[in-house]
């Protein structure tokens, strides 16, 4: 791996641990303003000094997070459908590695829809992706996108997804857990996996328990969304995510994090400041 390739992944996945509490807040891209980020900006600035890297698209880079902000950016270069139409897989590269670059960006991400209508495109778009991230040293970010199929998607199928990823050069795989089978989902990918946390559970604890069983198994971290800007306490829940990711916490020893995290106020921050479990 490039020096500057190496470099910009270090930013993401933290050497010190080899783990990583990525950010996705990048849903508005089909999602449009959904639940929880209809602002972008005010959903982001308090989460922004507990995440290793913040998942989003270039609109909501420039329009909602100042270029001060001292966080590393995966950004999102595939879209191309809304939730309005039946085949969500109709996605096509959106964003030109050109302007990855001028954003300073510390990586790129973009969906893979295998089994659908556009696997070859997609796949084939992923392998010039990484053409392009090689020459630049740019990291890529191949997600095994599960559209409205996420139910049917078994460790038989994300097994096949994120390995096709990661044979097409994908540095980093960003897949979904599931309950059966998830070692083997790891174990037949070359590349690092982070996990989405997919649609709000009913309670945190499911979802820490999801990230809890990720890392256990092998994930060396999550790229998580809804599960903690849905949640009723947003800043309490990545703190607590941080703590499984960065030190091992056990599903009890987050939901104290947790708690205390929703004594203590924690204001809003304009800039990063470092974690307390960094
Ligand atoms: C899909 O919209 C994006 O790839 C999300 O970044 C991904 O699904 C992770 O977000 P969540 O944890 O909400 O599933």
């Amino acid at each position: 791996m490039d020096w500057g390739l190496k470099n910009r992944l270090s930013r993401m996945i933290k050497p010190a641990t080899g783990r990583s509490v990525m950010l996705a807040v990048d849903h508005g891209y089909f999602m449009g303003p959904t639940h929880g980020l209809e602002n972008p900006r005010t959903t982001i600035a308090p989460l922004l000094p507990y995440c290793d890297a913040l998942a989003l698209t270039r609109g909501v880079l420039r329009q909602c997070v100042e270029p001060t902000a001292d966080v590393p950016i995966l950004l999102r270069v595939s879209g191309g459908a809304s939730v309005l139409t039946e085949d969500l897989s109709h996605e096509d590269l959106t964003t030109s590695m050109d302007d990855a670059v001028r954003l300073n960006v510390a990586g790129v991400a973009m969906s893979v829809f295998v089994g659908s209508a556009h696997e070859h495109a997609t796949l084939v778009n992923l392998g010039k992706l990484v053409d392009e991230g090689e020459r630049l040293g740019v990291p890529v970010v191949g997600i095994t996108a599960v559209g409205k199929e996420l139910q049917k998607r078994d460790a038989r199928y994300l097994s096949l997804a994120s390995r096709l990823c990661a044979e097409m050069g994908a540095h980093v795989i960003k897949t979904y857990y599931c309950e059966e089978g998830f070692d083997k989902v790891v174990d037949g990918c070359p590349a690092p996996i982070v996990v989405a946390g997919g649609p709000k559970f009913n309670s945190d604890k499911e979802a820490l328990e999801l990230a809890h069983h990720a890392l256990e198994l092998g994930a060396v971290g999550v790229d998580m969304g809804r599960n903690i800007w849905q949640s009723e306490h947003p800043v309490a829940m990545i703190r607590a995510i941080r703590a499984i990711v960065h030190d091992k916490a056990t599903v009890k020893e987050a939901l104290d994090v947790m708690a205390e995290a929703k004594r203590s106020t924690v204001a809003p921050v304009a800039s990063r400041v470092p974690s307390p479990t960094a």
